[in-house]
């Protein structure tokens, strides 16, 4: 692009900007970047390229900063700061880092590829540090990985950390697992095996020992209006009334009696992690420099974390604003400027309709799936798809250049976050059916296979959540103790269905490692004092390496468990069918059966399962006209399967068919 011609399609997109303000903005601000380039060094055309970015995002970036910040006098002086934080955080990217953004900015359905699977572990548990976890990329590479989550492993607070959630700084590495040379060591590996690294950014609060809080600390009140900081029970008291409370076994309420400044702190989580007050700018400045930080690291999706709570209105419940929304768009819009290959992937553990609202191209392109994984849940307790079925019917189409993240497990609870009126249309009392998931994933109800662990329980409302793994959830654990083979059998096949399902229904499925070797709850946590009060670490088992050694032997449990989900997950990136989203419910005669017919590209599976522990049969007719043909090969067993007569699925047994 020479400079007349770029000049003109920077002129041209200029006065594509709609809003006159916006406009005015831009001819006040651009200008003064010159002298940036110069002491820069910034090429002619690389200036050329980000301002032409800046211009096509800018109308969305300055309404959404509008909105956040308009009323606040120094406006202006905000908007070029934040400016110049883009700018900086564009100028310190890798050049392999650009590379990459060209690329994904000409391909931007890259993230809906069925090739993508992903896989999520504690660097300390798995390898010890970073140094160890470059040298396992062979074991991501053999399982079939194209995605890694870290669990966060900034620089933390000594003591409890929240499994790192309690961030001190997000610019070093904890000391036990390395430093950020570390990190982009990695990161390049990693990029080389064709693997994409998810960090997380902890952006609701920080450690109470991050320099912010210790400056509050000290007195200065700059700082302190980084947080919500209070003398008296006056306003928390007004806030209190129409809050939840998150952590109840932690602390009543949802602040926390600072001693040293003899004032009250927001602490929706931990009473060490400091909620951020966003209603200052320059805590969103400072956020969007450690956001661009850690994307520059080679960080190719981002996990924002606990993105309900975000942003606080009196008289609200505080959770899900409309005001938490813009405040991610505009992240999202700088980071389209600065690292536009980047992707968010939001963590909204709250009621569907909630966790919808938070994913569009313009705000998070990707999303756990916790409904989803509720109900798979859900339905293994009950052997009944029916719960299921009415919120993939309703809830699995997203818009256009977004996906889901699907998982069985991750490393916190499972809350039985499903629609009340979903569950009242198909004949279920949700309240009722929360009490009874609660029983029997904790192993009260009779005859239940699970055993799992109480978290959070509230003895006000009654509300719990579960922790406990995988395999432990789906009755290896009991199975195990009693030395029972055919209940072995059974919590196998129950683990498999459960992977077969995530693989399969569309979006990026999410392997919490530990999951592809049938991982045991380990009840150790108790003995460290820095863990004993919090059951989700229960779920967060060390790597057993020495599992590896059983990879060969036939009777060995793990090893069918781990070749098992290798070999799913290799079918899913062979099979296009698994792209996007597309799914269409089966309608089925049993209510233990859930089938969908998943269609990409022209190429057209149907998923069949069994909730249950007796077989269930599937008339042909419905796979003739749902396959649109007689022979169908099961992907995964290889078998062929004719629709002469009706199929029969076995205790818990699922296909994956093919037209052949
Ligand atoms: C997220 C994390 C969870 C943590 C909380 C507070 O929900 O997944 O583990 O406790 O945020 O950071
Ligand atoms: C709540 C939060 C969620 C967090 C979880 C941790 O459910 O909504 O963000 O992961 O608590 O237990």
């Amino acid at each position: 692009m020479n400079a007349i011609h770029s000049n003109t399609l920077l002129h041209a997109v200029r006065n594509g900007v709609k809003d006159s303000r916006a406009r005015q903005a831009l001819d006040r601000l651009l200008p003064r970047l010159e002298s940036f380039w110069e002491i820069e060094n910034v090429s002619q055309k690389e200036a050329d390229e980000i301002q032409l970015r800046i211009v096509q995002h800018w109308d969305d970036l300055f309404g959404y900063l509008v909105h956040l910040y308009g009323d606040q006098w120094d406006f202006f002086y905000h908007l070029e700061q934040i400016l110049q934080t883009i700018i900086r955080g564009w100028r310190l990217r890798p050049d392999t880092l650009k590379h990459d953004d060209d690329i994904r900015m000409n391909n931007p359905n890259w993230y809906l590829s069925e090739k993508l699977v992903g896989g999520a572990l504690y660097v300390d548990l798995f390898s010890e540090n970073l140094g160890e976890l470059r040298k396992q990329i062979p074991y991501f590479q053999d399982l079939g990985l194209t995605y890694l989550h870290l669990m966060p492993l900034f620089a933390v607070r000594p003591g409890n950390n929240d499994g790192g959630y309690a961030i001190s700084n997000y610019r070093s590495v904890d000391p036990r697992v390395g430093t950020i040379d570390d990190l982009r060591l990695l990161a390049e590996d990693l990029r080389e095996a064709g693997i994409l690294l998810v960090l997380d950014f902890v952006f609701n609060h920080t450690a109470d020992d991050h320099y912010w809080a210790q400056q509050a600390q000290s007195g200065n009140e700059e700082y302190q209006n980084y947080y919500f900081i209070f003398p008296d029970r006056e306003v928390p008291d007004q806030y209190e009334r129409t809050l939840r409370e998150i952590f109840p076994t932690v602390r009543r309420g949802n602040f926390t009696w600072h001693d040293g400044m003899q004032r009250w702190v927001w602490t929706t989580f931990n009473s060490f992690q400091w909620d951020l007050n966003y209603r200052n700018p320059e805590v969103f400045r400072a956020m969007l420099a450690e956001m661009l930080f850690i994307a520059n690291t080679g960080v190719d999706l981002l996990r924002l974390d606990a993105v309900a709570f975000i942003w606080k209105q009196m008289g609200t419940n505080c959770e899900n604003l409309p005001e938490a929304h813009t405040l991610i768009r505009a992240f999202n819009s700088c980071a389209r400027i600065a690292a536009p290959g980047l992707v968010f992937k939001s963590e909204a553990i709250v009621h569907p309709d909630d966790v919808v609202r938070y994913i569009s191209h313009k705000e998070c392109q990707t999303s756990y799936n916790p409904t989803l994984m509720a109900l798979m849940w859900e339905s293994l307790a009950t052997r009944d798809t029916k719960l299921l079925r009415r919120s993939l019917a309703r809830r699995h189409k997203l818009p256009e250049q977004t996906t889901w993240v699907n998982y069985l497990r991750c490393h916190d609870d499972i809350g039985w976050t499903f629609d009340d009126a979903d569950a009242a249309a198909v004949g279920i009392n949700a309240f009722g059916h929360r009490q009874f998931l609660n029983a029997f994933y904790t192993g009260q109800f009779e005859g239940s296979f699970a055993r799992g662990v109480p978290f959070q329980h509230n003895p006000d409302n009654g509300d719990m959540r579960i922790s406990g793994t995988l395999a432990s959830l789906a009755g290896l654990e009991q199975a195990i103790e009693a030395d029972r083979d055919d209940w072995k059998e059974l919590a196998i096949r129950r683990i498999l269905l459960l992977n077969a399902m995530m693989l399969s229904v569309g979006g990026i499925p999410l392997v919490y490692l530990g999951e592809e070797w049938g991982a045991l709850n380990d009840y150790d946590f108790v003995k460290d004092p820095a863990k004993a009060g919090d059951t989700r670490w229960v779920h967060r088992p060390k790597m057993q390496w020495s599992f590896l050694d059983e990879l060969g032997d036939d009777g060995s449990i793990r090893a069918r468990i781990y070749r098992s989900i290798r070999k799913l997950i290799a079918i899913r990136k062979m099979t296009p069918a698994f792209g996007g989203l597309d799914m269409e419910l089966l309608v089925l005669e049993s209510q233990n059966l859930l089938g969908y017919v998943r269609q990409h590209e022209g190429n057209r599976v149907i998923v069949v399962a069994n909730f249950s522990e007796h077989p269930q049969q599937i008339d042909s007719n419905r796979l003739r006209t749902a396959g649109m043909g007689r022979f169908f090969e099961d992907l995964y067993s290889g078998q062929t399967i004719t629709t002469s007569h009706p199929l029969t699925l076995q205790a818990y047994e699922f296909m994956w068919l093919h037209r052949v």
